[in-house]
């Protein structure tokens, strides 16, 4: 042993091995199908949020007066802040896309039945966290969509019974859109959203370690071979692949569609068409669709109902015993989903 390592293992006395032995647990073999292992994608994808953010915050300024001048600076003048922009932009697309997917992959697997109902209670806090920060993020360019969306909004959490008035003036810190609700909107995106995500990520995380991955009997063990094999470092080695290629595919987006800026907000001039991001396209076609205390109340019944899905699942499966009714309603609800998606996409308003 030279001398450095020497030294280094007397101060860190932590071998390969003793590392194999902390992190290992055999993993199921069905892992080694990257679909299995989409829960690593959106947290590979937050830390690379976590690392442009924080590059980005160096040099934007949350006020109405400063933010947008400043993102025109990231986006124009700065060395490399376009593909910095563009890198944060993107890898909240991916991030959101991941989240989704391995939700399905979840749900689709009945992953999230007995005992690990709470675990998919927490996934769904990190849903509703992750989407909550995609809004707040869109609302700090201060561009025209930023600002009306965030007014649409916060009108939105008004409908909501009881607890709708006290959401809205918490999220503007006021009864309309004011010089407090950049900030708030800043310190939500850059500090109380991300510290929750993390939080809730050690729990969930903790609980996945606690019961292991879901036992799933698909016909991949060799007759007589082992049906599981090592995280470290054969499944971390499959998570390396996987956030190598996700680096490239982020960066050819950010190269080749770059983020623009859009026209200055103007809280005097409601544009033609309020557009939100896409993983709202669902809910705005749904606000759409129906009045809007009919929509606002039946969007908190379907969030309800995606909570407590776990229990709901087990009722059904009782009453109707069959076993892949969940499969039925997945498969309704993601028609829904990309239905109402591709709908407000392409329709014109
Ligand atoms: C930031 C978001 C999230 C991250 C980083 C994450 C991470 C992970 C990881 C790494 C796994 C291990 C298995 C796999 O890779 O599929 C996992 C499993 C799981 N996740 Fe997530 N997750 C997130 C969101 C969600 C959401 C939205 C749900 C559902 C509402 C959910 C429910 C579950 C459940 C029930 C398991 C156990 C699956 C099994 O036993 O096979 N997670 N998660």
């Amino acid at each position: 042993m030279g001398f450095t390592s020497q030294w280094l293992a007397e101060r860190v006395p932590l071998g390969g091995l003793d590392l194999s032995e902390l992190t290992n647990e055999p993993v199921p073999n069905h892992l080694k199908r990257w679909w299995f292992c989409l829960g690593g994608t959106p947290a590979y994808l937050f830390v690379v949020q976590i690392v442009t953010g924080i590059l980005l915050a160096f040099y934007y300024q949350a006020s109405p007066e400063t933010a947008y001048e400043s993102v025109r600076y990231i986006t124009q003048d700065a060395t490399f802040g376009w593909y910095l922009r563009s890198l944060h932009k993107w890898g909240a697309t991916l991030m959101i896309a991941a989240v989704i997917l391995h939700q399905m992959r979840v749900y689709f697997t009945a992953a999230y039945r007995r005992p690990r109902e709470l675990n998919w209670m927490i996934g769904m806090c990190l849903l509703m966290c992750t989407l909550l920060t995609g809004f707040t993020g869109y609302s700090l360019v201060f561009e025209q969509l930023s600002y009306w969306g965030a007014t649409v909004a916060a009108n939105l959490s008004d409908q909501v019974p009881v607890v709708g008035d006290v959401a809205k003036h918490f999220l503007l810190g006021g009864d309309t859109y004011n010089r407090l609700t950049l900030p708030r909107f800043y310190i939500l995106h850059a500090a109380v959203l991300p510290t929750t995500i993390v939080l809730l990520l050690v729990i969930h995380i903790t609980f996945l370690r606690l019961h292991g991955v879901t036992e799933l009997k698909l016909d991949d063990t060799p007759p007589g071979g082992d049906d599981h094999f090592n995280f470290f470092p054969d499944h971390l080695l499959t998570e390396v692949i996987i956030g190598l290629v996700l680096m490239i595919l982020l960066s050819v987006l950010a190269t080749v569609l770059p983020a623009m800026m859009g026209p200055k907000a103007n809280p005097l001039v409601t544009p033609e068409e309020i557009k939100p991001e896409w993983f709202f396209y669902v809910s705005f076609r749904w606000l759409k669709l129906f009045s809007l205390s009919v929509a606002v109340l039946s969007t908190g019944f379907i969030i309800a109902a995606m909570f407590l899905w776990p229990w709901i699942d087990a009722g059904l499966r009782k009453i109707t015993r069959n076993e892949d009714i969940s499969v039925y309603v997945g498969i309704v609800a993601t028609g829904l989903l990309i239905g109402l998606t591709v709908w407000e996409a392409i329709a014109p308003h």
